[in-house]
């Protein structure tokens, strides 16, 4: 999990923070009657010394008897209030943050799987899930305790410094004069021990990867035997870490002199004036002793303001984070149900000038200038060099990303006028780089149309040729595919998403062929799927072996970004220095 940093608490941090507010306001008479209860547990705990205090004095005054009893009785029922207050409180606060940040939660997610590719593109989608996680954590933490101890804070600082005034003006002065500075004091010494000891365990982090590192270079070390000057280095971190540590010892060591010397003689200090008044008959013995549970609480409090302090400010921080991914634009995503008859594709496709640069390398046109038609039920290939922008254009056909420049049109209508997802539920894409989810065969085929049933998804694996293989394992459809489907042969998960876009029934079927090529066998299994899917549909093959789309209707070469050349096989074989004829007979030699 990541470090949140700490924010300013500025304006608009806090207007960020509040807009929390819209994910508690369904619970917030369940929320507004938490803070009551925390009202009451605070205030109660506020009777506690006051109420050991009595219970000394009358024992002192020697009365004992009823009164002291009863003073015990009304200890008791308030301590048994505030238990009741703070249990209540607290099941509150966890209810309401439970519920809210589950709608938060949801919130993300929904928000995020709608942003555009071009989001994830730029970010690192490991570093963004464990910060969104972290972030929410953090909201957890100080929704159900950080504002409560807020809260609480501020009444005990209050109310008692209140109470001391009450007990003593004289003594309240002394006290105030000496606790809190030492409070402080403590406070930062020990934040710079703190910060001092995540230094050592940063060193022993660096050794233990030093370790790591050689360990799994075992091999190299060997070869070089440089066994004697890994131990050298290792010796030198493990000196260098004894030493830090010792240093470290020392200040701890301060820090608790300090404790005891400064915490604990300013505590007498106070009891020390306080029995002065005493003898000066200023302070009953039970006053002085409610006073002293009094400072060490407020004292306390004090020194505990600081760290809820720091939270709040990482807490604005968190949201500030959060809510900065819901000012990203979603894409129009709806659900799609039937489609309506207008909405159904014909399958013709037409690109005019299109003009395509990835977001993230602007100065690079991948695409250029391209302007093809492509007629319905037809099956088109599409080949050229590695990098010329094959997979870019399927990418744009779906619509994954928009051109700079130009214009696409299905059925001769603009893209843009089309609900987007009711296009891409009519066009499916089996990718060069197949992601397989980590269920089995089955649920895999499935993603294409979650609601298909059993016979459907079996019908599409068979079409793909996927039982040709299922047919061997023995769990069959059910064998798990393993993590990204990594269980399964290149061919195999080639012929499981080919499957899964069966399945979808597109209009458009577009296949981008991996690049690292099958053997001949799996090759032909592929290749048989393929021929069975291509009836009464657009299709788009992406190729690198030539031979796999000699019989397309219209082959597209693309160079460098340009549509040089198009036709059929034999068309394009005809062309006396055509990149396609160069590219065949290449193939054709090896
Ligand atoms: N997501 C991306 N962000 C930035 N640039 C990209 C991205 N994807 C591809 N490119 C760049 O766009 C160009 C075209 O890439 P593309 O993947 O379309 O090539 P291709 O024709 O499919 O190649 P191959 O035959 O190797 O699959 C390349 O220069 C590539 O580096
Ligand atoms: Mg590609």
């Amino acid at each position: 999990m990541q470090e949140i940093p700490k924010k300013k608490i500025t304006r608009k941090g806090l207007s960020k923070a509040f807009k929390l507010y819209e994910y508690i306001k369904p619970h917030r008479n369940e929320y507004f009657l938490g803070l009551f209860f925390l009202l009451g547990s605070s205030l109660s705990s506020l009777a506690f010394p006051k109420l050991m205090g009595d219970l000394v004095n009358t024992g002192t005054d020697r009365f004992v008897g009823t009164s002291v009893n009863q003073t015990a009785i009304l200890l008791g029922v308030i301590l048994l209030l505030q238990s009741i207050f703070s249990y209540f409180r607290v099941v509150l606060f966890v209810n309401v943050t439970e519920k809210s940040l589950a709608a938060l939660r949801r919130a993300t997610y929904n928000h995020l799987i709608k942003l555009p590719l071009r989001f994830f593109e730029q970010r690192r989608v490991g570093e963004l899930n464990s910060r969104i996680s972290a972030d929410v954590t953090l909201l957890q933490e100080t929704l159900t305790t950080t504002l409560a101890e807020l809260v609480r804070q501020i009444i005990i600082i209050i109310g008692g410094t209140i109470l001391l005034a009450v007990t003593s003006v004289k003594l309240t002065l002394f006290t105030l004069a000496i606790l809190p500075p030492m409070m402080i004091v403590a406070r930062f010494f020990g934040r710079f021990i703190r910060k001092f000891s995540k230094d050592v365990q940063a060193q022993v982090a660096d050794s233990n990867t030093l370790v790591e590192e050689t360990l799994q270079g075992i091999q190299s070390v060997k070869a070089f035997t440089n066994e004697y000057f890994e131990i050298e280095k290792y010796k030198t971190r493990t000196i260098e870490i004894a030493n830090l540590g010792m240093k470290s010892g020392k200040y701890r060591g301060a820090f608790s002199s300090f404790i005891i010397f400064g915490l604990f003689g300013a505590i007498s200090a106070v009891v020390w004036q306080g029995s002065q008044l005493m003898a000066e008959g200023e302070l009953a013995s039970g006053d002085l002793f409610s006073f002293v549970i009094y400072s060490v609480f407020v004292g306390g409090t004090i020194g505990g303001l600081a760290t809820v302090f720091t939270n709040i400010q990482k807490f604005i921080g968190a949201t500030e984070d959060l809510f900065q991914i819901f000012e990203e634009k979603e894409e129009a995503i709806i659900e799609t149900t039937e489609l309506k008859e207008p909405e159904r594709l014909q399958g013709q496709i037409e690109l005019k000038h299109l003009n395509f640069s990835y977001p993230s390398r602007p100065e690079e046109t991948v695409l250029k200038d391209i302007t093809v038609k492509i007629e319905p039920n037809k099956m088109i290939a599409v080949v050229g060099p590695s990098g010329a922008g094959k997979s870019t254009l399927a990418s744009l056909l779906l619509m994954l990303h928009y051109p700079n420049k130009g214009e696409l049109f299905f059925d001769d209508k603009d893209c843009l006028d089309f609900p987007l997802s009711v296009l891409r539920s009519q066009i499916s894409l089996v990718p060069q780089d197949i992601f397989l989810f980590g269920g089995s065969i089955k649920e895999n085929i499935a993603y294409g149309r979650p609601s298909a049933s059993d016979e459907e998804i079996l019908e599409a694996a068979q079409k793909a040729n996927v039982m040709e293989f299922v047919n061997r394992f023995p769990e069959g459809l059910e064998t798990i595919v393993g993590e990204r489907g990594t269980q399964l042969s290149g061919g195999q998960r080639q012929r499981v998403a080919i499957a899964r876009a069966v399945l979808k029934d597109p209009k458009i079927l577009i296949l981008d062929e991996a690049t690292s090529s099958l053997d001949s066998e799996s090759e032909k299994w592929v290749q048989d799927a393929l021929e069975n899917l291509m009836h009464g549909r657009t299709s788009i093959v992406i190729a690198h072996r030539l031979a796999t789309v000699r019989n397309a209707d219209n082959i597209l070469v693309i160079n460098q970004g340009k549509l040089e050349e198009q036709g059929t096989h034999a068309e394009l074989m005809q062309k006396a220095d055509g990149i396609y004829k160069r590219l065949s007979e290449m193939q054709f030699s090896s």
